[in-house]
């Protein structure tokens, strides 16, 4: 521990100028314009890794934005850790709401601003980091290998295949993800379970052009108001899920597991102070962290229709729009609830509409076992890091790529993140605390120690 300190404490300073021109480069996936961006961070990590001691790393093609691969390989009698992570980001609108421009980053009240600071850049360059420390101190336990992505903030479509070509490559005893929260600084947890997604769009036509509002309304039906009543029905009053069909696969958790899951400290006043909300919405019966963690959810992620620039148009519009994500527990199969979804759509769509529906993307959930070697060694390393023990914790969050690993490599996940709920990922303003970036340096290292010494 007091080598792994003492050489971050030497080191931190160019640490945080490396992770800050990594940040400087917009690789948002999402937006074609890019495409230089996502190549240029990608040769970015590529030589990060060969700096930190990688024997190789190099830049792989695949059907869509690259995947830097790189890897040192010490000793075969030693365990290999597969360390995942996203070198792309979200995009950045609105932008007027950003304190500090979001690729400039900035240092203020200890913590980075900046898009990508915690998700995935600021979590992913503490593995690049901590991989430099254990070369540099001749303390590496086991043989690594990494896979950075650039599609995971656009739900990976070319990842699974990239797995399925490189098995031999990727053979690891575990992979290491940190791209998840925990609860504080302190009170450290361990993610043990992942929502899956299905993420749908919904367009719905009415009459053939946008009519006058006064000729043709009362008398036509407005696909904006139908598909409204359309989502709100997908709902009911107790904030269930009206599709058929849709919790058949829901497993039900033992109230001895959720008596367990209740213990992890949770304030519902601090939660909706954090959010400016006199109250919370959810489904009947459950807790907030039973809704995020173990229920289902769906919600509209946009949604759109008519005439929306200044000022009034009076206008009956021909077409109305919605982007709806469900996101789901283990067991529920996305492709299922697609289908599910979209017969429901049709069904409910009034009479004199035609109804279009297409699936954007999705995935399957994760659940990690407690009682295997690496959440052990994860539970190890955060306890002597922190000093405080880490309390396993469902999130709400998704990474589907996580279950596609298992099917597809057979490999287990280990979700050791260290951003927190209040770095507003996605959102403007996205920050990372210093405090968590170089916690995480210190943390994975002993990871690997300790996890060399469960597989022994
Ligand atoms: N890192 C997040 C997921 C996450 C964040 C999980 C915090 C748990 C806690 C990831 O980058 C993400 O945003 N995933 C998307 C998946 C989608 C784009 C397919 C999500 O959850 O919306
Ligand atoms: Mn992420
Ligand atoms: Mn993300």
């Amino acid at each position: 521990m007091e080598t792994i300190k003492n050489y971050v404490e030497i080191h931190k300073k160019r640490f945080l100028e490396e992770l800050f021109d990594l940040i400087r480069i917009p690789s948002i996936s999402a937006i074609e314009e890019h495409k230089d961006d996502m190549r240029k961070t990608a040769d970015f990590i590529k030589n990060s890794l060969i700096e930190a001691g990688a024997d190789l790393a190099e830049v792989k093609e695949t059907t869509g934005w690259p995947v830097i691969y790189g890897q040192k390989l010490i000793d075969d009698s030693l365990p290999t850790v597969l360390v995942y992570g996203h070198y792309d980001v979200q995009p950045v609108e609105p932008l007027d709401l950003w304190d500090s421009p979001p690729f400039e980053p900035e240092l203020r009240d200890g913590k980075i601003f900046a898009r990508g600071a915690d998700d995935d850049k600021g979590q992913l360059f503490m593995h690049v980091k901590a991989f430099e420390l254990m070369n540099r101190t001749g303390t590496l336990a086991c043989n690594v290998k990494f896979m950075i992505e650039g599609e995971e903030e656009i739900g990976s479509p070319s990842l699974k295949e990239f797995c399925k070509q490189n098995k031999e490559l990727l053979k690891a005893d575990i992979i290491l993800i940190s791209d998840t929260t925990m609860i504080a600084q302190d009170t450290p947890s361990i993610t043990v379970g992942l929502r899956g997604l299905s993420y749908l769009e919904v367009e719905l036509t009415g009459p053939n052009r946008d009519l006058h509002s006064g000729l043709y309304g009362g008398a036509v039906g407005n696909p904006a108001n139908l598909l409204s009543k359309m989502v709100a029905s997908l709902t009911d009053k107790n904030n269930h899920i009206t599709i058929p069909g849709f919790y058949d696969d829901v497993l039900e958790i033992s109230d001895s597991e959720r008596s367990d899951m209740a213990k992890a400290p949770f304030n519902l006043e601090d939660y909706k102070t954090a959010l400016d909300i006199e109250a919370v919405v959810g489904e009947k019966g459950f807790s907030t962290n039973e809704r995020t963690g173990i229920r289902p959810s769906l919600d509209v992620n946009g949604i759109w229709s008519g005439y929306i620039g200044e000022g009034a148009k009076t206008v009956l519009p021909s077409k109305a729009y919605a982007k709806i994500s469900m996101r789901l527990v283990p067991n529920q199969d996305s492709k299922k609830i697609d289908t599910l979804f979209i017969d429901h759509i049709k069904k409910i769509a009034p009479e004199g509409t035609k109804v279009e529906v297409k699936s954007l993307h999705g995935g399957q959930g994760y659940v990690t076992p407690i009682d295997f070697p690496a959440y052990r060694a994860a539970t190890k390393a955060i306890g002597e890091s922190f000093g405080k023990q880490p309390i396993p914790v469902r999130s709400g969050g998704s990474i589907p790529i996580v279950s596609d690993f298992e099917e597809v490599l057979g490999i287990k996940s280990i979700l050791m993140g260290f951003g927190l709920d209040s770095d507003a990922i996605h959102s403007p303003n996205e920050n990372y605390p210093l405090f968590n970036f170089y916690k995480g340096i210190e943390t994975i290292p002993l990871f690997y120690s300790y996890f060399a010494e469960e597989i022994k």
